[in-house]
């Protein structure tokens, strides 16, 4: 896959040789693993309509969903090679490309809602994590929301004892890794476009998602059990190659980033809403069972996962977990 993603870098190369004006239109490869009826899809096609109306057409957006173009550690390739010029990843994906700093936002039941996330992302912290990203030939623009993860499996999973023994997709990130061991679960790192067939196939067990995630991706069909935690948080970095955007002409660029802002705000709206459909409409399937824990139980689940905020300090650094706390604390979950 390598050989594949440089020759489409090499062929990328060679349409780019010279300024990015010098284009017409400048083309933008928007790649993407999720599908287009998401908060990330949704919020993908609206700056592509933003950025081809504010350019007056000067720049033109090809969204490439569903892992078309790349899966989930190769599109990251991609953009570094330049075969693709923007991504939005998830904040567990950072970590195999040096940056995992972003998996803080993975920790357990950190964040009692969108209302609080938006004050880590929209103030210092947020800005000081997406600089981070600089060195890894990459600009953070924006973060996108998808929402809250539920569990599911075949099992009914009601106590943390009951995790025990199953094996979990998991994204590629090392809290999510601790978070699934912490209650006994083999963790099983995974790209999501392969998500669908390993539970249907029984290659995993579990696995943790959005509802809007789980629903666009079928997971309700092969998995018995949904079990309604909310004890963890999906959400994006959009990303963009920096040399390609660097040589962008400036008026083009302030075209983009007024597009993405338009962009993001307009996802972050729908996201909340996409998932109440999302769960409403496997509700309506009949082919899963909602499992809503009582209050012991949930109590007990946060018990359970508390260890993981020490486990994962080694990784991330306290201080940054402190920070992070620091703006979210006071909230109630
Ligand atoms: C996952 O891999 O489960 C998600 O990050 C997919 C996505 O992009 O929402």
């Amino acid at each position: 896959m390598r050989k594949l993603i440089l020759a489409a870098a090499s062929i990328a190369a060679l349409t780019l040789a010279g300024p990015a004006a010098a284009q017409s239109p400048i083309v933008i490869k928007f790649s993407h693993v999720v599908a287009s009826n998401t908060p990330k899809g949704l919020a993908a096609d609206k700056f592509k309509e933003l950025a081809e109306k504010y350019t007056g057409g000067k720049v033109k957006v090809e969204v490439y969903p569903n892992s078309q173009l790349y899966k989930d550690k190769e599109e990251l390739e991609a953009l570094q090679l330049g075969a693709v010029q923007m991504l939005a990843p998830s904040n567990s994906k950072f970590g195999p490309i040096g940056v995992r700093e972003f998996e803080v936002f993975d920790l357990p039941y950190i964040l009692p809602d969108l209302k609080t996330l938006r004050k880590v992302t929209d103030g210092p912290l947020g800005a000081k994590l997406l600089k981070l990203l600089d060195s890894k030939g990459m600009i953070g623009l924006a973060y996108w929301d998808n929402g809250f993860k539920q569990m599911s499996a075949n099992k009914k999973l009601l106590s943390p004892a009951d995790y025990k023994g199953l094996k979990f997709r998991i994204q590629s990130s090392k809290v999510l890794e601790a978070q699934f061991r912490t209650l006994g679960v083999i963790p099983q790192v995974m790209a999501f476009s392969e998500v669908y067939q390993s539970l249907q196939t029984g290659v995993v067990d579990g696995q943790e998602n959005t509802w809007s995630n789980i629903y666009t991706q079928k997971m309700h069909e092969v998995q018995k059990y949904m079990i309604n935690t909310n004890h963890g948080y999906i959400g994006y970095v959009v990303v963009v190659n920096k040399k390609f955007w660097d040589d962008l002409p400036a008026d083009i660029r302030a075209a983009c980033d007024k597009a993405m802002k338009e962009a993001t705000e307009y996802g972050n709206s729908q996201s909340a809403k996409e998932n109440e459909d999302a769960l409403a409409e496997i509700k309506k399937t009949g082919k899963s069972e909602i499992v809503t824990l009582t209050p012991e139980q949930d109590a007990a689940m946060r018990k359970a996962l508390e260890s993981v905020y020490q486990d994962v300090a080694k990784r991330v650094g306290q201080p940054l977990i402190d920070e992070f706390l620091k703006e979210t604390r006071g909230a109630t979950n």
